[in-house]
């Protein structure tokens, strides 16, 4: 399988990196291959709704990373998100690669991908992801995808917390059973 993963995190060695690196290994173990697409690192303009691109019939008026994932978006079979929790939602970076999906909507509605969310947060209080998940639900129901499953770590601020749970290796464990 082709799997395209997407992360919003603007550390390298944070939370959600850690994540993302084992879904990776595990992922890989299983024969799959994973293109990887760190949005806090690349240059991704917001959409700016101008609607040139027609939904993918005309080229984006912003020539940027997005070049990057779209080849591999439209290939992939299932993706990844992978995001800290930033004031109840994806960050802000990956929301912005996100909104310009709308860039080759017409390639993407409807394509039965699998998709699936790996998210960190500081907070432990159970509903703290709903916001997230309202959000990743629809957004995956819009383009006629498949919910493959989230991994929602709580009470993670910072590596060493993450490091001592269990969802690193839950992690791995979605990764490794990808189908
Ligand atoms: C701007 C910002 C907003 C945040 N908002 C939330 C939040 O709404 N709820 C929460 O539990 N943690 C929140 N956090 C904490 C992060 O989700 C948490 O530290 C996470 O592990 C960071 O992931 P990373 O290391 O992959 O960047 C926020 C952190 C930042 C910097």
């Amino acid at each position: 399988m082709y799997i395209v993963m997407i992360t919003g995190s603007p550390h390298k060695n944070g939370t959600s990196a850690l994540l993302a690196d084992e879904f990776i290994k595990g992922a890989e173990e299983s024969g799959h291959s994973v293109f990887r697409f760190n949005t806090a690192f690349e240059c991704v303009h917001p959409c700016i709704g101008c609607d040139s691109c027609q939904c993918g019939d005309k080229p984006c008026v912003f020539q940027d990373d997005m070049n990057f994932l779209y080849p591999e978006l439209k290939k992939a079979d299932m993706i990844i998100f992978v995001s800290p929790l930033y004031y109840h939602c994806l960050s802000a970076q990956i929301k912005i690669a996100i909104d310009r999906f709308h860039g080759i909507d017409n390639a993407l509605i409807g394509t039965n991908k699998k998709a699936m969310l790996l998210m960190t947060a500081a907070s432990n209080v159970e509903s703290i992801y709903n916001g997230a998940l309202g959000s990743y639900h629809e957004t995956v129901k819009y383009l006629g995808w498949n919910d493959s499953g989230v991994l929602l770590a709580y009470g993670c601020s910072t590596r060493a917390d993450i490091e001592k749970t269990d969802y690193p290796k839950k992690a791995y464990e979605l990764g490794r059973a990808v189908k």
